[in-house]
């Protein structure tokens, strides 16, 4: 499996097996952004979770494009739905436990898209406190799940900004091609006005290569000006290009249920246990942590 501290040259990062979880709660909230469109955020929301919830964390999906594809890929049609992100965010009356879909996986939930969630960005520009409208309605689940997702449509609109807003930390994938990077310095900008005017905390987990091809020597001339652009913040988890991936959509459920033996679905299990590694969806025990952390 292609890693980059394997394609550097570099001393191999050790990844450990997740310690299971007996307080689960205290979600970190994960936003899956790039402007970009088709670069692997909706595969990497649906794979990323399902290898989340198989180490036993409770994982909670959302669909915030109103392309709806992370319920295509799930497998849900948005034809008969009860409503969707876009009824919570637009109906204080509604309740997200009501909307909530469970999927094949066990342990990980979904709240599905609509077409409908394009006219929010215009909707919501008469609400007040507009960018903070997500939020409300993921606080009152943050108790339950460990770790929640956001599959973020391509585009920096208001949509975005309340997906920011209402996030812990921002996992961007990056395809592993020539212009990759164009694009990055403005979501780079949009980050920073996020954590200046309505979410201080908002950190960046990492950039996420995917589609590389081992085979090309641009993909690895791409991820090496990656790593040299943000030394820091490239995961050592690379998401290779493989067919198995657009099976999966066709299938409806994700490749490590699909395709549980091969190497995409062990790519996503890598990524989950890299990302518990750095502090993510740890459960209640996190809290705990913290609060030692700042001597109570
Ligand atoms: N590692 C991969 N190898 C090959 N194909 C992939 C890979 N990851 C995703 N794909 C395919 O590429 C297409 C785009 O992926 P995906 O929908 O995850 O991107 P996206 O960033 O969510 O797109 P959008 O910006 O339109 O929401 C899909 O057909 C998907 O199956
Ligand atoms: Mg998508």
């Amino acid at each position: 499996m292609a890693t980059t501290s394997a394609v550097l040259g570099k001393k191999p990062r050790e990844i450990y097996e997740p310690t299971p979880i007996t307080d689960h709660g205290n979600a970190t909230i994960i936003s899956v952004v790039n402007q970009k469109g088709g670069v692997g955020k909706t595969t990497t929301t649906i794979n990323l979770g399902a290898a989340l919830a198989e180490v036993g964390r409770r994982v909670l999906l959302v669909d915030f494009d109103p392309q709806h594809s992370l319920s295509v890929g799930l497998g849900v049609s948005t034809r008969n739905l009860e409503g969707s992100i876009y009824n919570l965010m637009l109906d204080e009356s509604t309740k997200i436990e009501d909307f909530l879909l469970k999927t094949t996986v066990p342990g990980m939930d979904m709240i599905p898209s609509h077409e409908d969630l394009a006219a929010a960005e215009g909707a919501l520009v008469s609400v007040i406190a507009r960018e903070k409208v997500l939020k409300r309605v993921l606080d009152s689940v943050t108790d339950y799940y460990d770790v929640i997702l956001i599959d973020c449509q391509p585009s920096l609109g208001l949509l975005t900004i309340n997906a920011l807003t209402a996030s812990d930390t921002v996992l961007v994938p990056l395809e592993c091609e020539y212009f990759a990077l164009r694009g990055v310095a403005l979501l780079a900008d949009i980050i920073g006005k996020v954590q200046k005017n309505t979410n201080p905390d908002l950190e960046i987990l990492g950039i996420l290569p995917t589609m590389y091809d081992k085979k090309t020597v641009h993909s690895r001339e791409v991820l090496e000006r990656i790593v040299e652009a943000f030394p820091d913040k490239v995961m050592d988890t690379i998401i290779s290009r493989t067919v198995r991936f657009p099976e999966t959509t066709v299938a409806g459920e994700p490749i490590t249920t699909y395709a549980s033996s091969s190497s995409g679905a062990a790519a996503y299990r890598r990524l989950a246990r890299e990302i518990i590694q750095m502090g993510v969806a740890l459960g209640k025990s996190q809290e705990n942590l913290k609060n030692v952390a700042g001597g109570k």
